[in-house]
């Protein structure tokens, strides 16, 4: 399936445009300076969860970037919400993402413009449903977040995802479904798209989030927990710690509340704390009273 051999439309600049004609130049400056940010958004029976929220950090990271973005959030949200329910999507993604154009192909980018999309598609779990109760394993990469003063590691840039997959080639090869990438100083920090949570004496643990992306899940399970009574501990984690965890998730929009299995070779049992949230988590996107 190539992503853009598709049918339906994609919200380009304010406009909906065939989906085979929403297409650039090749001398865009997001193409060659990876001057482009973007959201992932999950809709849950036609609705996107904390669709504000995404967008609001849509334009954030733009601003990180110097993008100038000519919409604003509610202009965002609307022409999410019109095009979820145009293409008729009960659970799927939304993509928002916005680069500078082609008025420009040198480093700075002042005169290159900008475009900004939004592209929706079908889209069940990531690691499919059996690894929704099982898990999945993690590999460590000698891939590292960098720090934030040599990357804007608070946005979320295409440029921070070349270290993400970079990570998950090398650790593909060696048979692991995705990566635990540590920080520039050796701690842990969180794996290519979702954070990490540790399960230590019916506390979590989760590493402070100052050189990678703080994510939306992230918080959201973090309110659920402290909901269902269960501690929570932000500090700085080293690798040896994943040897006291009793559980070990990952949080992230994709991702959801994804168990994991395995760190290289140090084994885990996805435990109750690990299913009160992902239940709580699914109750909250689905808009469960509860
Ligand atoms: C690198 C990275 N970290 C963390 C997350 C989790 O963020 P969120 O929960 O806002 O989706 C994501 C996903 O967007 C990500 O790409």
């Amino acid at each position: 399936m190539d992503y853009s051999d598709r049918d339906g439309h994609i919200w380009l600049d304010g406009q909906l445009v065939e989906w085979k004609a929403a297409t650039f130049h090749v001398l865009t400056h997001g193409l060659h300076y990876a001057s482009s940010v973007f959201e992932g958004i999950r809709v849950y029976d036609g609705i996107a969860f904390a669709l504000e929220q995404h967008q609001r950090r849509l334009l954030a990271s733009a601003a990180a970037l110097r993008i100038d973005i000519p919409f604003t959030v509610d202009e965002l949200c609307a022409a999410t919400a019109k095009l979820v329910s145009e293409l008729g999507v009960a659970n799927g993604y939304v993509r928002p993402v916005s680069w500078r154009g082609s008025g420009s192909i040198e480093v700075p980018g002042f005169d290159a413009g900008s475009h900004t999309a939004i592209a929706i598609w079908d889209w069940p779990s990531v690691f499919g449903n059996e690894a929704r109760v099982a898990g999945i394993r993690l590999g460590t990469s000698r891939w590292r977040r960098p720090d934030p003063a040599t990357a804007p590691t608070h946005a979320k840039a295409a440029s921070n995802y070349a270290i993400g997959t970079l990570a998950r080639h090398e650790v593909a090869e060696r048979g692991f479904d995705d990566a635990l990438l540590l920080d520039w100083q050796g701690r842990l920090a969180e794996a290519t798209g979702a954070n990490l949570f540790l399960v230590h004496n019916g506390s979590l643990h989760t590493p402070i989030a100052d050189c990678f992306l703080a994510g939306i899940t992230r918080a959201t399970v973090m309110e659920l927990a402290e909901k269902h009574k269960i501690p929570v501990v932000e500090r700085r984690i080293w690798p040896e710690e994943i040897n006291d965890a009793d559980e070990v998730f990952l949080t992230g929009t994709a991702y959801e509340v994804q168990p994991v299995r395995a760190i290289d070779d140090k084994v885990f049992s996805p435990g109750p704390v690990t299913r009160v949230l992902q239940d709580a988590y699914q109750a909250i996107v689905r808009r469960v009273e509860g």
